[in-house]
């Protein structure tokens, strides 16, 4: 018999529940977590911006974004911090004391972070930092292997798409309404070669979880998705 009492054993900190929303670029999941988190007030992982810290860190450093080893080693020892706007509408990525917010969500960081995401050994470098999200009262993780790999536990999956012609088409509206010139053909193209390389890497490669709900949000607006999540969340008890 052991002298420690179960009592004295340390308690392992409740995790909380997670939603999981997995998906190709531009299928809406950056706003429904958005949603979801803001509803339930839950915490946030946005495991795509991770991986774009990774890619600038890594430019930052003239480290070519192929050398899988030296790449690993700048995701390993990520500086990161994701700060809250004073103003509460959005968040601030600071990394190594540089506020790089603008930079994360361009097109190009993303292309780069595509890149970097298809090393094994950064993605094994960005797992325990991505699970140490999960937290009281719970956690809503936006990404492409949250039901897969990163919490294959999650109480609630959902695999949001859409067509590669939709999603360049919002992408495209974002542009010009933003003042920016864009060119839709071309954007289309780009999501293709994103969705090829992330759903035919062979490490965590984009697809849905055997248990998720797929919803396909083509011809669906954010509200109506909203709504099936919203429902899907409730039959389960978590709303
Ligand atoms: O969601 P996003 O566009 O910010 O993601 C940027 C890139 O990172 C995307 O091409 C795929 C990759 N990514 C990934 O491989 N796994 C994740 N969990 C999140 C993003």
């Amino acid at each position: 018999m052991s002298n420690i009492e179960v009592q004295d054993l340390p308690e392992t900190p409740p995790a909380g529940p997670v939603i999981t929303v997995d998906g190709p670029s531009g299928a809406g999941k950056g706003t429904l977590c958005q949603m979801l988190a803001a509803k339930l007030g839950w915490a946030l992982l946005d495991s795509g911006a991770l991986y774009r810290v990774t890619a600038l860190a890594a430019q930052k450093q003239n480290v070519a974004l192929d050398s899988d080893n030296a790449v690993a080693k700048i995701a390993a020892q990520l500086d990161v911090e994701f700060k809250v706007t004073p103003q509460c509408d959005g968040v601030e990525v600071i990394l190594g004391g540089e506020n790089v917010t603008s930079n994360l969500r361009t097109e190009e960081t993303g292309a780069m972070a595509s890149q970097v995401a298809a090393i094994n050994s950064v993605r094994d470098a960005l797992l325990e930092r991505q699970r140490a999200f999960q937290q009281p009262p719970g956690l809503i993780a936006d990404g492409r292997d949250m039901g897969t790999v990163v919490f294959p536990q999650a109480e609630l999956k959902i695999y949001l798409t859409a067509s590669a012609e939709e999603r360049g088409q919002r992408r495209y509206k974002q542009l010009i309404e933003a003042g920016k010139s864009a060119n839709l053909a071309r954007i289309i193209e780009d999501i293709k070669a994103r969705d090829d390389r992330d759903m035919n890497r062979t490490v965590a490669p984009l697809k849905p979880a055997a248990d998720a709900i797929v919803i396909d949000s083509t011809s669906m607006s954010i509200n109506a998705v909203f709504d099936q999540v919203q429902q899907a969340a409730q039959k389960i008890g978590l709303l």
